[in-house]
């Protein structure tokens, strides 16, 4: 199996690669990423000398790059996108080059290289925008409320018409918000475990009631081999584990875990166009695919604390004040 994963340098593209080199021997990968913002070395350094990895410094929209890659591939999973809400509120335009140019110059160098390989676009729950009450469904309408997810719902509107167009054997997933090993420092939970530990205030958008719906890495991960092996061609997959948590619930259970003090909350300006909820209804990729989330919210933030905890070596490079603000979104990048 040849494999290109395009971002495979950020927090879940690292956990996928992660996750295919454990499971499959015969598993060779090609990891294309512009090491941008959100990207690490380091996610992969236990992996620099096995001969199934290969890593391609690159931009996804640089076609003849992108080209060369997929000719060689059987299978592609991209990744890459810009990805921090708060950042494309400030600086929107890279979101434009990776999240749609990128995606586009994908599709296109497997229209005219290969058009027999099966594409899986990595998307978000964040493209059908906030929900109040229920789930949205694959077939809900999309309603972005960032300049991210509106890139991100923009270049899925492109991978479903060429799979219509042009037959192309391409598939999305749309996942709730991750947490885990390896997540960058800026983000809601290593940002929380990280402050807490050093003692400082946590800083809570608003009065912390936005819900989101949480999934463990792996099980993200899990999913998307699912739909790279089985999905259907032009086929969107929604994929939760139906653990909503408010923001503050969270502040509080890892204070908790920590063993320090709630007064450490801090209610802080919140960010414009703050979505209030977000929630998946997942049954088709449950009952087409049999996939099922493996870990529970407590099992796996009980996990990533620990880990956070156990490699402060790796966290520590990355931190700054900036990465750590309690309103990124009003800081120019
Ligand atoms: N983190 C979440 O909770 C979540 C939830 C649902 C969906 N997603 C989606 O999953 C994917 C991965 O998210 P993540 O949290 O790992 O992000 P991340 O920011 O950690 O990683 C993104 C990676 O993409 C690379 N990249 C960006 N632009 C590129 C380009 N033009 N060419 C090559 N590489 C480029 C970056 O260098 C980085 O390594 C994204 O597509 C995101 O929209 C994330």
């Amino acid at each position: 199996m040849n494999l290109l994963v395009t971002g495979g340098l950020g927090f879940i593209g690292s956990n996928f690669i992660r996750l295919m080199l454990n499971r499959h021997d015969d598993c060779r990968i090609l990891n294309l990423d512009a090491q941008g913002f959100g990207s690490n070395i380091q996610n992969l350094a236990d992996y620099k000398d096995d001969r199934r990895y290969t890593f391609f410094r690159g931009d996804i929209a640089d076609s003849s790059l992108v080209s060369s890659l997929v000719e060689k591939a059987d299978l592609v999973v991209n990744f890459a996108a810009e990805t921090h809400v708060d950042r494309s509120i400030s600086r929107p335009d890279s979101f434009l080059h990776s999240n749609v140019n990128g995606v586009f110059c994908l599709l296109e160098a497997i229209r005219d290289h290969n058009p027999s390989v099966r594409y899986v676009q990595i998307s978000t729950d964040e493209v059908y925008g906030d929900i109040l009450r229920g789930s949205s469904t694959e077939d809900s309408t999309l309603r972005p409320s960032s300049p991210y997810s509106a890139s991100k719902a923009a270049g899925d509107v492109f991978v479903l018409a060429y799979a219509r167009t042009y037959g192309l054997e391409a598939m999305i997933t749309r996942c709730t918000n991750n947490y885990g090993p390896y997540q960058f420092p800026e983000k809601l939970i290593p940002k929380t475990i990280i402050r807490a530990k050093e003692g400082l205030k946590i800083p809570i958008y608003g009065t912390g009631e936005n819900v989101r719906d949480w999934i463990y890495v792996t099980d993200h991960c899990r999913a998307v081999e699912q739909v790279l092996n089985r999905g259907r061609r032009g086929e969107i997959y929604n994929i939760s584990a139906g653990e909503e948590r408010t923001n503050l619930f969270i502040a509080k259970f890892i204070l908790e875990m920590l063993g320090k003090s709630e007064d450490q909350i801090e209610f802080v300006e919140d960010r414009p166009g703050h979505d209030a909820r977000y929630s998946l209804d997942s049954s088709r990729i449950r009952k087409e695919l049999g996939w099922r989330p493996e870990r529970s919210f407590e099992e796996g933030l009980q996990t990533t604390v620990e880990w956070y905890l156990q490699n402060p070596d790796w966290y520590g490079p990355l931190v700054n004040d900036s990465v750590l603000s309690a309103t990124p979104w009003r800081l120019k990048w």
